[in-house]
């Protein structure tokens, strides 16, 4: 065993051999692991000094292959690497849109702003249905995803569009639940359902969090004297709480603006109407589409008009 552990290696014998493979063949052997290559990228590396080395016909020394970082600085570059991004994204909820966007750079601004200015707490895009809040919510979450989240710890997106059951029935239950268990409340079953989208609101809100919510109209009552007034105590919850305090921003679209944060617009919450597209953009959007996919304009406007729209 005391050979083994501190007899020095037989290089004497190796004659013949270029001493930088010496040198490599010593660190490979090294009595202590941590001495020896940490990685096939520390070794590959290493081999290629030694490569160089040998064609130079130079000698190396033992330190030059030992350059590499420390197995606990690379760690913590790669540690450091990873506290870029968010600590959990969850997006798959969120409806599949088109990848070609057009004519909405204002909003993507809007946007933009809104995340930056810690005094905004909630958006809501607002429009018909078919006019892009969707598109756009989703186009600018691209545009985060691809800086990282901008410093979000927590993405979460959710859509109420067709989802649950149908109708009047439809609530926002599966949503809590499943947004308490993401977010880590111990007990998501506890308390009443007002209560419940307090708790979820603080979960949220004291951890910089990019919530989006989509398609929320089917939970908000239709035009009336309660018109746009959330039917969900949870969410009704939820949305004030969030309007009041919140280090992140909760992004809504729907098509009828929320009555219930009302008394925190142009502050904390702000609401954007978002403008129909004009026929150039839609024109553009569809040309490009059909191009893309090898096929004749599929645009509802006759191809002639539509050139001619584009060209004006
Ligand atoms: N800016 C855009 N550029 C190109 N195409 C767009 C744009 N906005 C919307 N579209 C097209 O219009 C379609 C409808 O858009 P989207 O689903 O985003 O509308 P919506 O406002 O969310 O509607 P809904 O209220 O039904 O959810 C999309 O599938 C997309 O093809
Ligand atoms: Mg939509």
């Amino acid at each position: 065993m005391h050979q083994h552990q501190h007899a020095p290696l037989p290089l004497e014998q190796l004659k013949d051999v270029p001493q930088p493979l010496v040198v490599l063949l010593e660190m490979l052997l090294q009595k202590d692991p941590a001495k020896r290559p940490q990685s096939p990228a520390e070794l590959l590396k290493a081999m290629a000094t030694i490569r160089g080395a040998i064609g130079a016909g130079r000698r190396i020394a033992h330190q030059s292959l030992q350059k590499t970082p420390p197995p606990d600085s690379v760690t913590l570059t790669r540690r450091a690497g990873a506290r870029l991004g968010p600590r959990k994204i969850s997006v798959a909820r969120l409806p599949i849109t088109g990848s070609g966007v057009f004519g909405r750079e204002e909003d993507i601004a809007f946007l933009d702003a809104a995340w930056a200015n810690q005094h905004v707490n909630v958006v809501t895009i607002v429009a018909w249905g078919g006019v892009g809040k969707s598109t756009l919510v989703n186009h600018w979450l691209g545009r985060m995803a691809a800086e990282h989240y901008r410093s979000a710890k927590f993405v979460y997106g959710w859509s109420f569009y067709r989802q649950g059951t149908s109708g009047d029935s439809l609530s926002a239950d599966e949503f809590l639940d499943a947004a308490l268990i993401w977010f880590g409340d111990p007990d998501p079953r506890i308390g009443t359902a007002w209560e419940k989208g307090v708790r979820l609101a603080k979960l949220i809100a004291h951890r910089r969090t990019l919530l989006l919510l989509d398609g929320l109209e089917p939970l908000q009552n239709p035009p009336g004297p309660q018109e746009g007034r959330l039917r969900e105590p949870s969410l009704q919850a939820l949305l004030r709480e969030l309007a009041a305090f919140n280090t992140g921003l909760c992004v809504i679209t729907t098509r009828t603006a929320v009555a219930d944060i009302a008394d925190h617009e142009g502050t904390s919450a702000l609401r954007r109407e978002l403008e129909q597209l004009s026929w150039r953009c839609r024109c553009e959007s569809c040309s490009k589409r059909s191009a893309l996919q090898g096929r004749k304009q599929s645009c509802e406007v006759p191809a002639t008009i539509s050139r001619a729209i584009v060209l004006l």
